[in-house]
C-alpha cells in the first residue's frame, strides 16, 4: 500500500491582495509551497507528491523544487496543471496518480505550510483504519446558523460547539473511494470546497483527527504574520 500526496496550489489568492499568489509568498525566507512540500516529503510513508499549479507557473515551481528540495533523499515530486477550481486542480492530479485502488491519497492545501509530521502520520493511520479521514479543529467560538436577508444575517439557530469541527487538511482517502466520489460529483455537477464534502455525499463516513491552530490556511495578510510567529516558536 502506497501513500500519495496531492497539493492543490493553482489558486490566484485574490483575498491576499499580494503581487503573487499566496502559495509563492515568502515565509521565514522560503516560499509557502516549499514549506508544505518539505513537510510531506519528510514523512517516510509518503511514496510520491503531486503539485497542481497554473500552467504558466509549472516551470517556476519545478525550478523552486530543484533549488529547495535537491537530491534524491525525498520521494519524487511531480508538477501537474491545475484547473479553475480547487476541485478541478485535485481532479487533474488524481487522474495523473499511478495509484492502485487500495493506495491512500492525502490532499493538502498548499497554503497550510505549518502542518506537522505527527498530524500527517495520525491522518494516514486513520485513513488506513476508516477509509476516509480529515484533520479538524474543534470549534472554540459559539457557532450560529444564519439566514441571509436584505438587511444582513439573522440567527436561525445555535449549533452546540461539541457538534462542530472546522475542516483543515490533510484530508485522506482510499484511492478507489476518492475516485468514485469525484466521478459522482462530476456527473452531478457538484462542486465542494473540500474533498470530504465530496466523499460524504458519496455515502461514506469520514473520521476526524485533531488539528491545531498552527495549521492555519494563509488567506489574508494577517495570516502571514501569524504563521511567521508560529514558525519562529517552532525553531
Ligand atoms: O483559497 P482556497 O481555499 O480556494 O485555496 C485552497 C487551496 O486550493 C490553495 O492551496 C489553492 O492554491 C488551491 N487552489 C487550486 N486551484 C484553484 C483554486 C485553489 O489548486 N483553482
Amino acid at each position: 500500500m502506497k501513500v500519495f500526496v496531492i497539493l492543490p496550489a493553482a489558486g490566484i489568492g485574490t483575498r491576499m491582495a499580494a503581487a503573487q499568489p499566496k502559495q509563492f509568498l515568502s515565509l521565514g525566507g522560503l516560499p509557502i509551497l516549499i514549506h508544505s512540500l518539505r513537510a510531506f516529503a519528510a514523512v517516510p510513508r509518503v511514496s510520491a507528491l503531486y503539485v497542481a499549479v497554473r500552467e504558466t507557473e509549472i516551470s517556476r515551481v519545478q525550478s523552486q523544487i530543484t533549488e529547495f528540495l535537491p537530491g534524491h533523499s525525498h520521494p519524487p515530486i511531480h508538477v501537474v496543471a491545475g484547473g479553475d477550481s480547487r476541485q478541478e486542480s485535485v481532479s487533474n492530479a488524481l487522474t495523473a496518480l499511478p495509484a492502485a485502488p487500495d493506495d491512500l491519497v492525502l490532499v493538502h492545501d498548499a497554503v497550510r505550510p505549518l502542518i506537522d509530521a505527527a498530524t500527517i502520520d495520525r491522518t494516514i493511520d486513520a485513513v488506513f483504519e476508516y477509509g476516509a479521514a480529515i484533520v479538524g479543529l474543534p470549534a472554540i467560538d459559539t457557532v450560529k446558523q444564519v439566514e441571509r436577508t436584505a438587511h444582513g444575517a439573522l440567527i436561525s439557530s445555535t449549533i452546540p460547539r461539541e457538534y462542530v469541527v472546522l475542516a483543515q487538511t490533510p484530508q485522506g482517502f482510499r484511492c478507489d473511494l476518492l475516485r468514485r466520489a469525484f466521478a459522482e460529483a462530476a456527473a452531478d455537477g457538484f462542486v465542494g470546497t473540500d474533498e470530504a464534502s465530496i466523499v460524504e455525499r458519496a455515502g461514506h463516513s469520514v473520521a476526524v483527527v485533531p488539528g491545531s491552530a498552527a495549521n492555519l490556511k494563509i488567506t489574508q495578510p494577517a495570516d502571514l504574520a501569524l504563521a511567521e510567529f508560529y514558525l519562529a516558536q517552532r525553531t
